[in-house]
């Protein structure tokens, strides 16, 4: 007896050694020009311990490079296939089947919860998905219980933490929104009913971002930040108080014990003043280790359900909610970790496991020519090589921002020339531009060299068996 309890003592000490905090997953997203290979992502998710993944599609590419790796993954519906699943319960089935029920063989995908929409509810989308996110909600759950899915997996909704609010700051006076309540309301009954989790998005930085007045401190999860009081409870930080609001909203709601998953939490490393490796490094230290502790919120005491934000940076993210949008990634564009962390939240700071086997364009670079005097036209090439790739690291407070003019101009043009593969044509801008194989990054100033595309190689690929099958059916003849 004795010896088998130390045996289990030893396996499971060994399996908290090597894996990541408990119930630490990560967002991989793709809106990016040259993505990663799904087969070299999922070996990086495994060789930094991470065992669950959030996607915002259903993409049959990287679904299928899922298939066993043992992961758990939760699949996406974007906003604009609401509408769809929401007016035919045929189209709900359909989705179920091509894109749930394919996987599920064995050795297949551990598919555990399907995303409904993505934070459908935000002002800035006019109130276009009211009507249909629920509706889509209803439909794909009745699809996954009829085709006998329902017990293992659950449909819910990533809601942006705006979904509620409280007029005085505090918790305990939260409610849902007044335009969307009724809605609301209807959600979490319908989720409750099915044991499905509410989903919800929180950001620190965001509370920063948008409030020049925010309590600095109070952004991190390290207790640095002055306490506020709410009915005998205290909170240090404002993603417990903001998970709490949420615990209070579906407490008045009638539904107090509706399990809850961070569908999104992170830190982005540049575009903005806050946005920088050493603040993002203070909120995951931070992060994990509460994590770790499985200290949960006052409300919620235990372990939280947590998905980061996000596992690669995306340069074609859209830009509107501020430049700081394209670098959210705990690694870079191409799989290089950014900075030293530990997911066991143990402080044993290390660099996370880069990605293994990414191919490189060669490496060369797009600068302004040092011949060029006259620079009079150069503004208009700026800003068409900015408005056509990614010169989010040049603004106030970024890692580029201290270049001078040359510089700044040379950035510009070699993000236009990367994100055009080098296409020799692409590195003109009205002449005053050269090829080198100088590398003029500086300091954290990085000028990327891209990487292959993981999608061109792909229509390569099949380009080359269209043509073998083509040359094949010539031999025929
Ligand atoms: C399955 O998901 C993919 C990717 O998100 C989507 O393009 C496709 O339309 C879905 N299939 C059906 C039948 O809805
Ligand atoms: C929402 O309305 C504003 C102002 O009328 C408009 O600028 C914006 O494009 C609209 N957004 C969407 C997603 O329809
Ligand atoms: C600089 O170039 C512009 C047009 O690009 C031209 O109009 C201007 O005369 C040039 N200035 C000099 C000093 O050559
Ligand atoms: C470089 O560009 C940034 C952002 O566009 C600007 O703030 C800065 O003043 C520029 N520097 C020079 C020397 O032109
Ligand atoms: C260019 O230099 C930076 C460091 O300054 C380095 O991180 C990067 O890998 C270099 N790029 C290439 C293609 O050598």
């Amino acid at each position: 007896m004795a010896r088998a309890e130390f045996l289990v003592g030893a396996c499971c000490m060994f399996l908290a050694l090597s894996n990541a905090v408990h119930g630490i997953g990560v967002n991989w997203g793709s809106i990016t020009s040259h993505p990663v290979s799904p087969t070299i992502v999922v070996r990086m998710l495994k060789d930094n311990g991470i065992n669950k993944v959030k996607l915002f599609d259903a993409d049959s590419w990287t679904v299928s490079a899922l298939a066993g790796s043992h992961m758990d993954v939760i699949l996406g519906i974007p906003n604009d296939q609401l509408e769809r699943m929401a007016d035919s319960y045929k189209n709900a089935r359909n989705w179920v089947k091509e894109n749930v029920t394919k996987y599920l063989y064995d050795g297949g995908v551990d598919i555990r919860y399907v995303a409904v929409g993505n934070e459908p509810f935000l002002k800035s989308y006019n109130g276009s998905h009211l009507k249909t996110t629920v509706p889509a909600l209803q439909n794909i759950q009745k699809a996954l219980d009829e085709a006998g899915h329902g017990d293992k997996i659950k449909a819910t909704v990533p809601n942006n933490a705006d979904v509620y609010e409280s007029a005085s700051n505090k918790p305990s006076d939260a409610v849902f929104r007044s335009d969307i309540r009724g809605i609301m309301t209807a959600m979490v009954k319908f989720l409750h009913d099915n044991k499905a989790p509410f989903m919800v998005n929180i950001y620190p930085f965001l509370s920063l971002y948008l409030n020049p007045d925010f309590p600095f401190d109070f952004a991190f999860c390290d207790d640095a930040g002055k306490p506020i009081y709410d009915k005998g409870t205290q909170y240090t930080n404002v993603f417990d108080a903001n998970y709490d609001t949420l615990v209070w909203a579906l407490k008045k709601a009638g539904v107090p014990d509706l399990k809850i998953i961070v569908g999104e939490v992170g830190w982005p490393t540049d575009g903005d003043k806050n946005a920088n490796v050493k603040l993002a490094k203070r909120f995951y230290d931070g992060f994990f280790k509460k994590m770790a502790a499985n200290k949960g919120t006052p409300l919620r005491p235990g372990h939280l359900d947590v998905y980061l934000f996000g596992l690669l940076d995306e340069d074609k993210k859209s830009i509107e909610p501020g430049l700081f949008e394209r670098h959210w990634g705990i690694f870079q564009y191409d799989g290089q970790p950014k900075f030293a962390m530990d997911f066991t939240g143990k402080g044993q700071d290390k660099m996370p496991v880069a990605a293994k086997g990414v191919q490189y364009l060669p490496a060369q670079w797009c600068l302004l020519n040092k011949n060029i005097k006259n620079l009079s036209a150069v503004g208009a090439e700026v800003s068409y090589a900015c408005s056509l790739s990614d010169c989010s690291s040049l603004v106030y407070g970024a890692t580029c921002n201290n270049l001078d003019s040359y510089g700044n101009i040379s950035y510009a043009f070699n993000m236009y020339f990367q994100m055009q593969d080098q296409d020799v044509e692409s590195c003109n801008f009205n002449s005053m531009a050269e090829i080198v194989t100088r590398n003029i990054s500086k300091g954290s100033c990085l000028f990327p060299v891209q990487i292959v595309s993981a999608g061109e190689r792909l229509s390569l690929a099949l380009g080359a068996s269209v043509l073998t099958g083509l040359i094949s059916l010539f031999s025929l003849l």
